[in-house]
C-alpha cells in the first residue's frame, strides 16, 4: 500500500509550517463561528431561546403538537380529576378554540380562560383549574408528589406555556437545497485537506487513517441525517452523532498536526544533538 508518510510536515521549512499553522487556526475560527451560528440560529426555532432537542426537529422535521392541557386529557387519570363531562367539553372546546377567521388579535384561548358574563351552570376553565387541578398542581399543593413544583398550575402565566399547540414547519426544501449545496461542497473540502496533510505525520497508521475515514463517515451521516430527517425524526440521532464525530476527529487532526510541525521536530532536535 502507498505510503505518504516519507514527507513529515515537521521537517517543513518554519515558514511553510508558520502558514499551515495559520491555516489550521482559519479552519478551526471558521468552524466554530458556524457552529455558533447554527445553534443560535436554530435555537430561535420554538420561542424558548434555549437550544434544544425541540429546536432540531423543529428545524429538520417539522413539530406539530397538541397543547399539553389537552393531551393530558388522554391520560384516563386526569381526564378523571374533571367532574363531569360537561367540563371536559368546556376544557377541550376551550383549548380547540380557533383565532377568528380573516384576522382579529383577539386570541380565543387567552380570552376563554376566565371569561365574564357565562351563564351561572357554565364551567369556567380559570374554576376547573382552581377546583379540579389545585389540590396536586397549585403552589404549594399536598397531593402528586412534587409535581406543583414541576407543572405548577393556577393563573394564566402558569398555564399560558401549556395552552397552545406547537406547530413549527422545517425549513423548506429550497433553502435546505441552498444550504446543502454551499456546505456539501466546501466542508468536505477543507476536511480532505485537514485529513490529507494529517496523514504527512508520524503518527501511528491507525490515527491517521482512522480519523480520516471516521471523520468523513461522520461528516456523511450528517448531511445525510439532515435530509432524512424530514422523514423521521429518528434520523437527527445522525446529524447529532455524525456532527460531533466530524467535528471531534477534525479537532483531533488538528492537534495531531500542530504538535508534528511544532513538537517533534523540537524532540528529533533534543534526540540528534544531546547536550554537550
Ligand atoms: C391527584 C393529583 C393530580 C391532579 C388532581 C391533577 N394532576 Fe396533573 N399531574 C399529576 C402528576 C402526578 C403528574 C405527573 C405524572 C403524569 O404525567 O401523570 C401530572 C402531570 C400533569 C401535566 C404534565 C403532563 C406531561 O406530559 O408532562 C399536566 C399538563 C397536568 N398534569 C395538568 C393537569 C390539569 C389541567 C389538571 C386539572 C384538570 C390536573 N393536572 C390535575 C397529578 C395531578
Amino acid at each position: 500500500m502507498i505510503e505518504l508518510s516519507h514527507l513529515r510536515l515537521g521537517q517543513l521549512g518554519f515558514g511553510v509550517r508558520l502558514g499551515l499553522s495559520l491555516f489550521l487556526a482559519m479552519i478551526a475560527a471558521g468552524y466554530f463561528m458556524g457552529l455558533r451560528y447554527l445553534a443560535h440560529h436554530v435555537a430561535q426555532k420554538d420561542d424558548d431561546p434555549e437550544f434544544s432537542w425541540i429546536d432540531l426537529e423543529a428545524t429538520y422535521h417539522g413539530v406539530d403538537k397538541p397543547a399539553p392541557l389537552l393531551s393530558v386529557m388522554e391520560d384516563s387519570a386526569h381526564r378523571g380529576y374533571l367532574a363531569s363531562e360537561k367540563e371536559y367539553e368546556t376544557w377541550v372546546r376551550w383549548l380547540r378554540a380557533e383565532p377568528p377567521k380573516g384576522g382579529g388579535t383577539k386570541d380565543p384561548i387567552y380570552a376563554g380562560f376566565d371569561p365574564e358574563d357565562v351563564p351561572e351552570d357554565q364551567p369556567i376553565p380559570a374554576e376547573i383549574v382552581q377546583d379540579r387541578c389545585g389540590r396536586c398542581h397549585a403552589v404549594g399543593a399536598k397531593e402528586g408528589g412534587d409535581i406543583s413544583k414541576r407543572v405548577p398550575l393556577g393563573d394564566w402565566a402558569s398555564l399560558s406555556k401549556l395552552a397552545y399547540a406547537k406547530k413549527l414547519d422545517p425549513i423548506s426544501p429550497e433553502i435546505l437545497t441552498v444550504s446543502s449545496h454551499t456546505h456539501f461542497l466546501s466542508i468536505p473540502t477543507f476536511a480532505l485537506l485537514v485529513f490529507g496533510l494529517l496523514l504527512l505525520t508520524g503518527w501511528p497508521r491507525i490515527v491517521r487513517h482512522g480519523l480520516f475515514a471516521l471523520g468523513l463517515l461522520g461528516l456523511a451521516c450528517d448531511f445525510a441525517g439532515m435530509w432524512l430527517a424530514r422523514l423521521d425524526p429518528v434520523y437527527l440521532w445522525l446529524v447529532v452523532g455524525g456532527g460531533a464525530t466530524f467535528g471531534g476527529c477534525l479537532g483531533l487532526a488538528m492537534l495531531a498536526m500542530v504538535l508534528e510541525m511544532w513538537v517533534s521536530p523540537y524532540l528529533r532536535g533534543a534526540r540528534q544533538d544531546p547536550p554537550a
